[in-house]
């Protein structure tokens, strides 16, 4: 079987490299699921997965999380078309569960200003959950401009633009299989880091 999985891909006028392999995802989601089976043992999580950019992150999670749970959407959006986040959130979904006592577990594709998952996280809240933990396969830590507190981090990465495994430019992209890295000059070009302390305390 061939995957959709080239080493650069030309979109919307912009060139991109590969930056996290398949091996790479699998291996670390398969890390993160085993620890949020140890940690939500006996809790049963509703999982929310923040729309479009976390459903395949979500998706590939769920496959490993062997503990009952339930699973909801929320849709946002505070990118428009841009490479840049717009600074506004939009709410475009809201929930179908009752989180009120229960054990929140939101997913996000990516942190990057922070501004989304803030958001995100407050509005849960107000529903008066027993616990709110939040899970993003990618976090940009330089650019937080709105602090948040982030329990399970996939990878941190440099302040750069990425795309693919359900994240996009401009609707595009979201259907690769490993994660690109937009290919210009800039000093910032470091690998992802699996971040050291990911036990949640
Ligand atoms: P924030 O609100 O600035 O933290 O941005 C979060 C949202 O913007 C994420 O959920 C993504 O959907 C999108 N986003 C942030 N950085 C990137 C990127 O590098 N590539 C694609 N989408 C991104
Ligand atoms: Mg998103």
């Amino acid at each position: 079987m061939t995957f959709y999985e080239p080493d650069t891909i030309f979109c919307n006028g912009s060139h991109f490299r590969l930056y996290i392999t398949k091996e790479q995802l699998d291996k670390r989601i398969e890390e993160l699921a085993e620890q949020i089976n140890r940690d939500y043992e006996n809790k049963k999580p509703i999982f929310i997965g923040i729309l479009n950019g976390a459903f395949v992150f979500l998706a590939d999670l769920m496959r490993h999380v062997t503990i009952p749970c339930e699973v909801d959407f929320f849709k946002l959006s505070s990118y428009g078309d841009e490479k840049v986040s717009s600074g506004h959130v939009t709410e475009l979904k809201d929930l179908d569960a009752d989180v009120e006592g229960r054990h929140i577990i939101l997913i996000e594709d990516i942190v990057d200003t922070g501004l989304s998952m803030r958001y995100m996280v407050g509005r849960i809240k107000s529903k008066k959950p027993a616990s709110v933990a939040v899970v993003t396969l990618l976090h940009k830590p330089d650019a937080t401009k709105h602090y948040v507190n982030v329990d399970y981090v996939g990878f941190q990465i440099p302040t750069l633009f990425v795309l693919g495994y359900g994240m996009d430019y401009a609707q595009e992209g979201r259907n690769l299989a490993q994660i690109y890295v937009i290919d210009e000059d800039s000093e910032d070009n470091g690998p992802p880091v699996i971040p050291k302390n990911t036990e949640k305390i």
